[in-house]
């Protein structure tokens, strides 16, 4: 098969998995995983950047995820907002702008002070972009687009005849980023689990065994990788692409 490779992904979402079962194979509390999940998060915002991505998406707390223990909630909100206070100032030395897609309003008030401040004080950065997704889900993501949608027909700023993805998807929290070439899976599971539904229309997706806390930079470099030889086809054939059109 000829080698297709493609060049180092614009945008890379990672559904970052198996922080519990990493910590009950030691023998540890899962907010231990939790905690080295952590870890793992800032080496790999820092080995993003040295590869040249231009935007990282980390799915960091589900919709669904309330449904957990109030004591496992209760500690990931702790240490989303202290991973937000701690990281903050590394965020603007290293010049990479934080956005957060999700029902972000409905997180606890000291979490949110602390998102808030931090997109803030990245705001003006242009090279390099981190995307939290936070009490994110697509469904809901869905719901409140059409939502938008509807009120921006109701007013007169759309008509329904023009209706389109290109419209549509202006609604969608992902309004102002492109869609994800690569998104990973970590820790051997093999779904999507209510993540990126839409944008991901046509990702390459890479899963590895590799639970989230031991993930590393060399194991960002094997899926970019492996993302790298895929032929990405759009619905189009392996022939079609190989045409060069002159025009
Ligand atoms: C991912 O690890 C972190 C979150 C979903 C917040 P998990 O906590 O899902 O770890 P497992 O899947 O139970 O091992
Ligand atoms: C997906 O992981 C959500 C995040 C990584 C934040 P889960 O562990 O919550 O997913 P399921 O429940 O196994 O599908
Ligand atoms: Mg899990």
């Amino acid at each position: 098969m000829p080698e297709t490779p493609n060049p180092t992904p614009a945008h890379v979402a990672i559904i970052m998995d198996g922080n519990g079962r990493w910590a009950k194979q030691r023998g540890l509390p899962r907010i231990e995983g939790h905690r080295r999940g952590v870890e793992t998060v800032r080496s790999i915002i820092d080995a993003a950047k040295e590869l040249g991505i231009r935007y990282l998406t980390l799915y960091a707390f589900s919709v669904e995820n309330w449904k957990r223990p109030q004591d496992e909630v209760g500690a990931l909100m702790s240490l989303l907002e202290y991973f937000l206070k701690r990281e903050t100032a590394t965020l603007v030395k290293n010049q990479v702008r934080l956005l957060a897609i999700g029902r972000t309003q409905d997180l606890p008030e000291f979490v949110r002070r602390q998102l808030e401040a931090a997109i803030a004080a990245t705001a003006h950065f242009t090279g390099h972009t981190l995307v939290l997704a936070l009490n994110y889900g697509s469904r809901t993501e869905v719901i409140d687009a059409a939502r938008a949608y509807a009120a921006a027909v109701a007013a007169g700023k759309i008509s329904p005849d023009d209706s389109s993805w290109e419209t549509f998807s202006r609604h969608l929290y992902t309004a102002d980023l492109p869609d994800p070439d690569l998104v990973i899976r970590t820790s051997g599971e093999y779904r999507v689990s209510n993540f990126l539904l839409l944008q991901a229309a046509y990702s390459e997706f890479v899963f590895t065994p590799v639970a989230w806390p031991d993930f590393t930079k060399a194991d960002l470099v094997a899926a970019i990788a492996a993302y790298s030889k895929r032929e990405r086809r759009y619905g189009q054939t392996s022939e079609q692409l190989k045409t060069v059109t002159t025009d």
